[in-house]
């Protein structure tokens, strides 16, 4: 009996052994410079001990390599090649794009699927792949038209007031705080009102269960991540769906779920309009289904839902940390805080001391560069991946990607590479002055990532961002903290680029 258990796993082993080592030394044999495989996690053991976080992974990576235009490695036993070339960036991104519509391989979008909740994470548009993407992707394009969110300003507008409140009470207890306490719920409010159709007043409510239930949604924990891990093994994720395995934070999805669905019931029976993402959403869709020929409903229920969760999920936690680096650097850099609050104040004095309007705010282009630099100096999204859909030689090469293949686009790398932004440690707005951008290519800024598949969001968040900032920097200047840990490193028990320790600092009242 024992010699039998011990022969099965000991036949597992040597499964799990060549499943993973089958395809190291592929890019070896191809001359490419390679960062090579070791059994069991490939070329990074991070991604198993979970001890760096990927943006940093990334960012080392590039520099072994960087002069190198493509740089082959191994995610567990997976080959991806790193695409170091501004050239061959956008080739992958934009050009020969129909050769790269899928953001991710099989592996990892079966990886997404399992039971009944998880489907919305595996049917959302980050996850979607081939024709199924494009359909919901052309879908949805239109709720993020400057017309659509401009009617939407006023939402955030009210949150924007919430927030301000809050910083009155911070600014005259003289009390530290991190950033991300207080701009996290701005952005989680502002995509909740917008797309939900709810506004859940995180500043007013603590104890919000709203609150509570989107903190966990990118947070890893161990039980986690081997779940996840057995959906990559072969049959694991066949099994997973089979036995409708929930592993995607189920709880926390499923609330999500039921309030986009209780808001869903509720415009329909009470035909209320609120010109929000939820009803363009449902316009979009009638739009879509009254241009079909054939007369089918293309897009159900469950298709509206996964998008108006992707919206939080995609949406949420990227906007609040942005928000809170801008709040630390611009702390931790006076003059730089100086020059843009000049800036903010003269557009409300344009406007009678109020809010400046939205084409002024989205036109303030110290503010604009301000943003940029602080993106360029640390991304939620440190890499990007397009998997190859269509086999594909790469352009000057004798380099073969097959279907399913991944190329990684080494986003933190490129941020700081001298060779695009001289002087990569300093925070300077000026690398994003008009002169700067137009001498190096668009493609080495990719923090909203670039072509048909890059950020469906990044205006919307754009305008929650610049809002937010020109509410802040009129009432309020922003104070550094000692509580901020002296060096700034990557958590890597979050999915997003957030530090240990946060970042903390104050505000006073000008
Ligand atoms: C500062 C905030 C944000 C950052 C830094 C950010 C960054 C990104 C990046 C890097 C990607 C991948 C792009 C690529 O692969 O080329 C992405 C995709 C996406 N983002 Fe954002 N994002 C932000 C805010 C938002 C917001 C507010 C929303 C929604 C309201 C949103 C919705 C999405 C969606 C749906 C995708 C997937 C697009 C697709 O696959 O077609 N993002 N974002």
């Amino acid at each position: 009996m024992w010699i039998e258990i011990l022969l099965f796993f000991a036949a597992c082993f040597l499964l799990l052994y060549r499943y993973i080592t089958k395809s190291f030394g592929r890019w070896e044999k191809e001359g490419i410079p390679t960062l090579p495989g070791t059994f069991p996690y490939g070329s990074h053991a991070e991604i198993l001990t979970q001890s760096r976080h990927m943006n940093d992974v990334f960012k080392e990576d590039y520099e072994k390599l960087k002069d190198s235009p493509v740089v082959g490695a191994y995610m567990l036993g997976k080959p991806v090649l790193y695409i170091n070339d501004m050239e061959l960036i956008k080739t992958i991104m934009v050009k020969d794009f129909n050769h790269f519509m899928d953001r991710d391989d099989s592996n990892m979008t079966n990886a997404m699927a399992g039971g009944d909740i998880d489907k919305y994470w595996h049917t959302q548009m980050t996850t979607l792949s081939g024709e199924a993407w494009k359909e919901v992707r052309s879908t949805f394009t239109p709720i993020f038209t400057s017309g659509k969110m401009k009617a939407m300003m006023q939402f955030i507008t009210e949150v924007g007031n919430s927030m301000v409140k809050e910083l009155e009470r911070l600014a005259d207890a003289e009390e530290d705080f991190e950033f991300k306490s207080v701009t996290g719920k701005f952005s989680l409010d502002s995509i909740a009102t917008c797309a939900f159709g709810f506004n859940p007043n995180s500043y007013e409510d603590k104890d919000n269960s709203f609150v509570k239930n989107a903190a966990p949604i990118f947070q890893s924990d161990s039980m986690f991540d081997m779940l996840l891990f057995t959906r990559f093994i072969p049959l694991g994720s066949w099994i997973h769906k089979k036995l409708g395995l929930n592993i995607m934070r189920p709880k926390q999805t499923k609330f999500f779920v039921d309030i986009i669905r209780q808001a869903l019931k509720h415009r329909r029976e009470s035909g209320e309009k609120r010109n929000d993402l939820i009803d363009m959403m449902i316009e979009c869709m009638k739009n879509q289904d009254e241009s079909r020929s054939d007369g089918k409903k293309q897009m159900d229920e469950d298709t509206l839902i996964s998008t108006a969760f992707v919206m939080l999920v995609a949406g949420y936690d990227t906007t609040g940390m942005t928000l809170s680096y801008l709040a630390f650097y611009l702390s931790t850099n006076p003059e730089v805080q100086a020059k843009l609050q000049v800036e903010i104040d003269e557009a409300f004095a344009e406007n009678d001391g109020k809010l400046p309007d939205y084409n002024t705010i989205l036109s303030l282009p110290y503010l604009d560069m301000v943003i940029q630099e602080t993106l360029r100096f640390v991304s939620p999204i440190g890499g990007l991946t397009r998997a190859c859909t269509k086999p594909y030689t790469i352009p000057g090469t004798n380099i073969h990607l097959k279907e399913d293949d991944v190329v990684i686009i080494p986003i933190s790398g490129i941020h700081q590479d001298p060779n695009y932004y001289p002087n990569p440690e300093k925070f300077n707005p000026e690398n994003f002055s008009k002169e700067a951008k137009a001498s190096r290519s668009p493609y080495t800024f990719q923090a909203f990532g670039q072509g048909p598949r890059g950020c469906i969001g990044m205006r919307f968040a754009m305008l929650e961002v610049k809002l937010a900032a020109c509410e802040i920097l009129n009432k309020f200047t922003i104070l550094p903290s000692a509580k901020t840990p002296e060096k700034q490193i990557c958590d890597p028990g979050h999915d997003l680029g957030y530090f240990l320790g946060g970042l903390w600092g104050k505000v006073q009242r000008r």
